[in-house]
Order: structure tokens, then C-alpha cells, then sequence
């Protein structure tokens, strides 16, 4: 509900004031000092202050910034008294919404206040109204990538530099070229400098660009990435790998955006737009004096920072079945069908590679399953499945020390009764699990070999929590 704050050390008005603003609706919190007004509008978000100017511990129109820039940003109505319009009229060339005079008729006392609200209302609804975002081919509806889309929007109306980290694969490039396609500067070029693989003394005449002659084997002049960039968006990929060396030269590129080519006396402008990526911890290398910290804090006016796969592993499902779609068009053949326990194997597996590993394997798989219409775990590459089949020996293997550790020969002995239920619970869970895994999921098959009805088969499913749609 939308708040008021009241500081007013007049007890009667500070209570007249209390009983209209509850009576039109919003909570009210009443104040007596100043500094009880600044401590309550710290702790707690208002829409509204309404504000006395004579305080017995100070003049309010001195807090009126502190209070409009407070948490809640609320607005600030100054009540006044007779002989006050001249402060009253300063206040609101210093952004006060507006004055109440003490004197004045309830009426004219809700006025100010309920335009303050709409004004309020208004722009909390903007906040929230996403900004319309071509996602591009960034596949994912996980909360986390829904975040990070957020960001995305944000940096993709604003100029500023923007470092984007996370691990290998997570799509760092894919955002930047996201951000680049979203924001103003979509006509301009996209320019790529790959500060992993730059060669120390080609840097200059790479970035900077040179005149004819200015070395040896320079026998025309060139143009460099910064120029390259002018109008569009410059983004320095792996901006970890960057010897620390050349750091500053870059710190340069993002103060300044002129340069001067190679063995040219003209200094040139590019009106560029930067953006960096790495998935290494620049604060860590900071710290150990490996990253310059003020080129860190200059990359970074925004960051955001692109999960894991394993972090979000309910997008696997529809990225897998994003870039089979995509194979499959692309080779003109029809769409493939995925077996439950196909998912349930790409949904085990950690992927330390993130999307760009996903990607690799459903390739694989789909070249292993060209005339196949459905896709099984065993159309997955063999070192996966290794894996896989390492981590379950792993898991049962714990199922087991579990057991063992049950019977701790330093602890009490349980009953032969207690013990035996516990053999049987997981014995239970593991047969079950393998017999999906060996009639991958067809509940007629499973019924067949287990010699149990379907209706047993799901309660045992949903005592064990194995997944019933498998
Ligand atoms: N959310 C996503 N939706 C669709 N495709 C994605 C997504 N994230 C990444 N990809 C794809 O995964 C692959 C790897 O992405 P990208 O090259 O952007 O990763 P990166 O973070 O820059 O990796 P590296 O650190 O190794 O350079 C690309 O083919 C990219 O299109
Ligand atoms: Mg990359």
C-alpha cells in the first residue's frame, strides 16, 4: 500500500494531517524531529514526506535532498506555516512536489498530496514495464536468464561500458552482440578485438590503424578495429588474457575516444561504444596485481554476470531441443522426438562447458542418429555417457558407504528390522531407477518386467521420487 511520512513537530496538525491521510486510503508513519523523519525514511520506503519546515532540531528544507534521495525516492510536500511561502517557494525550486499551508481547508490539504500519488503511481508502473528486447537467440526462460535479460534491456538503452562475465560457454558473446543489435548504435558495426590472441607488436597498427610506410611490410595505409567501430559497439573479448603490459594501452582506449594511427601526425576520433567480456575473476587478478584496477573499474559502469548451465538447468531441456530444431532444418530431414530418458541423462550431466558443450553433443547425437526419429541415451557420445555412468557407480557407491556408515561398529546397533527396511528402501529405488533406465520409460515394458501393476509402479515412483513422466 502507498505510504505518507509526516514529520511535523506539532503534535495537532501532525495528527490532523495522520487522520486525512488514513482516511484517503494510504499507511501513514508520523514523525516529531528531524532526525526521527531522516531515520525513518532510511529504514522504510515512502511515496510521500510530508514535510514542516520549523523543526526543533533543524530547518527541514535542509533535508529536503536526503529525503528525495532516500530509498523510496518519495516526493516531498512542504507544510507550511503563515510567513513561510518565501522558504516554501525556494523548497520547490529545489524539488519539493509542492507546499501545504497549515491554514488551508482539508480539501486543499489532499490536493497536492493525491497528484503527488498519481505522479508516484505512474512512474512505478514505467519502472516495471519490461523494455521491449529483441532476445536474438538467447534461448532460456530460467529466472536466472530472465535476470540477466533484464540487464541486458538496461544496458541496451544506456551508452555505458559494460563488462559481461561468466564461464566458457555461458554466451558472453552472444549477450554483447545482444546488447550491440538493441541499442542505437545497431547500424554501426559490431567490432571483435580478441585481446587473447594479440600479438604485442602488431597491437598498435591493429587498433590504432596505419599510415602507408610506417614499418616495414606496411606498403598501404589501414584502418584499425577502433576506427572500424566508429558508430557501433567495440567489444574486447577476453579482456583477462590481456597482458598486463597492455593494459594501459587500453585503459587509454577507454578514456579517449581519438587515437592516432601508427606513423600518422592527425590525431582521428571514433565515436564508439564499449563492451568486455571474460570468464576470469578480474578482482582476484586485480588484487594479485595481474589486471590494472582502474581499467577494471572502468569496464565495468555495468556488469552482469551469465549463469551456469548446471546453475539453470531448466533451460537444458529447451535448449536441446532449440538447436536439434535447427539441425534438423538445416539438413532438411524432419523433426526428431527425444525418449524421456534422453533428457533425463542431458539433465544429470554437469555440462563444465555450458551451452557451447550442449551444443557439441546434441550435434554429435544427431549425427549418430541421422535415420533415427526418436533420440535415446545411447545416441549420446560415448565419453558422456562414461561419465554419466561413472557418476551413478559414484552415487550408488555413497548409497552403499551410507549403509555402512548406518552400521558404525562405535554407534548403537539398530534392529535387524530397522536395518533390513533400509536395505530394501534402497534396493527398491535402485532397481526401479535401472529399469527405466533399461526400458527407457515405457511403463508397459517396466510393468512387464517387474511383474507389477501400472498403479504400483507410480506409488513406488512417487515414494522414492523418481521422476513419473520417465
Ligand atoms: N542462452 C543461450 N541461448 C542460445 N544459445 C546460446 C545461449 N548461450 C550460449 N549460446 C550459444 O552457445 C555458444 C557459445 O556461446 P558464446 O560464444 O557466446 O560463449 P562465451 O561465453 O563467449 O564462451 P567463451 O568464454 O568460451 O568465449 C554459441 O553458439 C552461442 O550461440
Ligand atoms: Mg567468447
Amino acid at each position: 500500500m502507498a505510504n505518507v511520512l509526516i514529520i511535523d513537530d506539532d503534535r495537532e496538525m501532525n495528527y490532523t494531517l495522520a487522520a486525512m491521510v488514513d482516511k484517503m486510503g494510504y499507511d501513514v508513519v508520523p514523525a516529531y524531529t528531524l532526525r526521527e523523519g531522516l531515520q525513518e525514511a532510511t529504514e522504510k520506503k515512502f511515496d510521500v514526506v510530508l514535510l514542516d519546515i520549523h523543526l526543533p532540531d533543524g530547518n527541514g528544507l535542509n533535508a529536503l535532498p536526503s529525503l528525495r534521495e532516500s530509498s523510496g525516492r518519495p516526493e516531498v510536500i512542504i507544510i507550511t506555516g503563515s510567513g513561510d511561502m518565501d522558504g516554501a517557494e525556494l523548497a520547490i525550486t529545489n524539488g519539493a512536489w509542492d507546499y501545504i499551508e497549515k491554514t488551508s481547508s482539508i480539501l486543499a490539504m489532499t490536493l497536492p498530496l493525491l497528484r503527488a500519488m498519481q505522479y508516484k503511481e505512474e512512474k512505478k508502473k514505467q519502472d516495471v514495464t519490461p523494455i521491449l528486447l529483441n532476445r536474438q537467440q538467447i534461448i532460456g526462460d530460467s529466472p536466472a536468464i530472465r535476470h540477466c535479460l533484464d540487464h541486458v534491456a538496461k544496458a541496451s538503452i544506456s551508452d555505458a561500458n559494460v563488462l559481461i562475465t561468466g564461464e566458457t560457454g555461458t554466451g558472453k558473446e552472444l549477450f554483447a552482440r545482444t546488447i550491440h543489435e538493441n541499442s542505437r548504435r545497431r547500424n554501426g558495426n559490431f567490432v571483435i578485438v580478441d585481446c587473447a590472441s594479440m600479438p604485442e607488436n602488431l597491437v598498435a597498427s591493429m587498433l590504432f590503424g596505419h599510415e602507408k610506410g610506417a614499418f616495414t611490410g606496411a606498403d598501404k595505409a589501414s584502418s584499425g578495429l577502433i576506427k572500424h567501430a566508429d558508430g557501433g559497439t567495440l567489444f574486447l573479448d577476453e579482456i583477462g588474457e590481456l597482458p598486463f603490459s597492455m593494459q594501459k594501452a587500453f585503459l587509454r582506449i577507454t578514456q579517449e575516444r581519438s587515437f592516432r594511427p601508427v606513423g600518422s601526425k592527425r590525431e582521428e576520433e571514433s565515436d564508439f561504444r564499449l563492451l568486455a567480456a571474460t570468464n576470469r575473476n578480474l578482482d582476484d587478478m586485480a588484487r594479485n596485481g595481474q589486471f590494472r584496477s582502474d581499467l577494471l573499474f572502468r569496464l565495468r559502469t555495468l556488469t552482469i554476470h551469465l549463469p551456469s548451465l548446471r546453475e539453470r538447468k531448466k533451460d537444458i531441456q529447451s535448449l536441446a531441443m532449440f538447436y536439434m530444431n535447427r539441425l534438423c532444418e538445416q539438413h532438411c530431414t524432419d523433426i526428431k522426438g527425444f525418449s524421456p530418458d534422453f533428457f533425463r541423462s542431458i539433465l544429470e550431466y554437469e555440462w563444465p562447458g555450458n551451452v557451447r558443450e550442449l551444443f557439441n553433443t546434441i550435434e554429435t547425437t544427431f549425427l549418430a542418429a541421422y535415420n533415427d526419429p526418436i533420440l535415446f541415451t545411447m545416441h549420446l557420445p560415448v565419453p558422456l555417457r562414461v561419465k554419466l555412468a561413472q557418476a551413478s557407480i559414484t552415487s550408488h557407491a555413497l548409497e552403499k558407504s551410507h549403509l555402512e556408515t548406518s552400521l558404525d561398529p562405535a554407534g548403537p546397533h539398530p534392529k535387524l528390522r530397522e536395518f533390513r527396511q533400509q536395505v530394501v528402501n534402497s534396493g527398491e529405488k535402485f532397481y526401479l531407477e535401472n529399469l527405466m533406465g533399461r526400458t527407457r520409460g515405457n511403463m508397459k515394458e517396466a510393468c512387464e518386467i517387474s511383474g507389477l501393476a501400472r498403479a504400483r509402479l507410480y506409488e513406488l515412483f512417487t515414494k522414492h521420487n523418481i521422476d513419473k513422466t520417465s
